[in-house]
């Protein structure tokens, strides 16, 4: 899960790294007033989880509230790389001196972490990177160890800062790195991370990336995810347990384990070339229960999809028997009631499958079709999304 600037703020400073003061404003006027409690310069910026934001007009230094309120009106509603800015930080205006480039992030090819620094920070370190690979300096960094003071310098010194500076800013990467474990992130950068003209070194930028993986462990990130820019589909799978992402086309997919949900997607998406194009519209992965209450949730996210034609379901029984699961379709029938309208196409196989069969056809219900097999299934269920 990627964070807002100003939720990366908070978090650096709940760790001791040192920021500058920052308010959130959704208008103008909310703006202005942050900008009269902060005082003098301030800088207002786009929160929006994109980068070169500054480049694209979405950060702007002013000198009093009345320019703070018209950058805002300036930036709210902007878009950067496809996302709208609904939200600005008002944040108190450094006197910058140097700026410079600090990252560290879980090196997933290596099986290890990587700090990135360089002296020459700011916006254009993409291009540094592109034209002067040598002056990004790269570094492994032993999870196990992980950033004390000797490593942090050593990192700043392979950044290209002289031993004083480092020494100057040594500490506040160990911090960064407090951040990126204490929290368990994938992902701490900041850019600029300055020195200002008063001799301070400050976090004036932050991106910041959770593991989710790692929630469990962190409560308090839920409170972070940013609810508006969910999909809502997913959102309401995700309260129901269930593993569910949305896809773009017409043909709903149910089924359990997540290798054959991959291969019913393969096999959907082969079938539906003959059929105008169709195309599967979701994964959805009931696991090992596929009791009628994660059935029923499954569908009613699935029909809750308007793109939705037709509906797949691919259940191969294991332990979860096909009996159990043909109950589970006929009682999730009967708890959607109405709102189940979309043609079913049900293939089932491997334990008890006569006997889901025979449940299927003893309930009858006119929307559900039985396939013996996953291809004759595919097609039948494409064929009906085609129509
Ligand atoms: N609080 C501040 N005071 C003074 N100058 C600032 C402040 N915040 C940002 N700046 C200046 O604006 C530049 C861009 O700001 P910032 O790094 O936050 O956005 P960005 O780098 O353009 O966005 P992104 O990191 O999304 O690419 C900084 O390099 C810095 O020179
Ligand atoms: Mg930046």
């Amino acid at each position: 899960m990627d964070l807002f600037e100003y939720q990366a703020r908070d978090l650096f400073e709940a760790y001791g790294v040192p920021v500058l003061a920052g308010i959130i404003a959704d208008t103008p006027a909310e703006a202005r007033a942050a900008a009269e409690k902060i005082g003098g310069t301030v800088v207002v910026k786009a929160q929006v989880k994109a980068g070169g934001r500054g480049k694209a007009g979405g950060v702007k230094v002013v000198h009093n509230p009345e320019d703070a309120a018209t950058a805002a009106e300036a930036i709210l509603g902007l878009e950067i790389k496809g996302l709208t800015v609904n939200r600005v930080m008002v944040a108190a205006g450094a006197r910058i001196a140097q700026e410079f480039y600090f990252s560290v992030l879980l090196d997933r090819a290596n099986r290890s972490y990587l700090s990135l620094c360089s002296v020459e920070g700011g916006m254009e370190i993409e291009e540094l990177a592109v034209e002067r690979p040598d002056a990004l300096a790269k570094i492994e960094v032993n999870p196990l160890d992980g950033i004390d003071l000797a490593k942090a310098t050593e990192i700043a010194l392979a950044g290209g800062f002289d031993t004083e500076l480092a020494d100057k800013v040594a500490p506040v990467l160990v911090k960064l790195y407090d951040v990126f474990k204490g929290e368990d992130a994938t992902l701490v950068e900041v850019n600029p991370l300055v020195l200002t003209e008063d001799g301070q070194i400050l976090a004036l930028d932050g991106k910041v990336t959770l593991d989710e993986n790692a929630e469990f462990r962190h409560p308090n990130h839920e409170a972070l995810e940013d609810a508006a820019a969910a999909d809502p589909l997913e959102a309401k799978a995700k309260a129901a347990g269930l593993n569910y992402v949305k896809l773009d086309g017409e043909v709903g997919i149910i089924g359990n384990g997540a290798g054959l949900v991959m291969s019913t997607l393969d096999v959907v998406s082969y079938a539906g070339e003959k059929h105008g194009g169709v195309r599967p519209a979701n994964f959805l992965d009931i696991g090992g229960g596929a009791s009628a209450e994660v059935m029923a949730a499954g569908l009613d996210v699935i029909l809750g999809d308007p793109q939705v034609k037709s509906v797949f379901v691919n259940v191969f029984g294991g332990i979860t028997a096909c009996d159990a699961v043909a109950n589970g379709i006929v009682g999730a029938l009967k708890v959607l009631g109405d709102t189940a309208t979309k043609p079913l196409v049900v293939r089932l196989d491997g334990n008890k499958v006569d006997e889901g069969r025979a449940i299927l056809t003893a309930a009858g219900n006119p929307l559900v079709t039985l396939a013996d097999t996953m291809d004759e299934g595919a097609d039948k269920a494409a064929e009906l999304a085609s129509k």
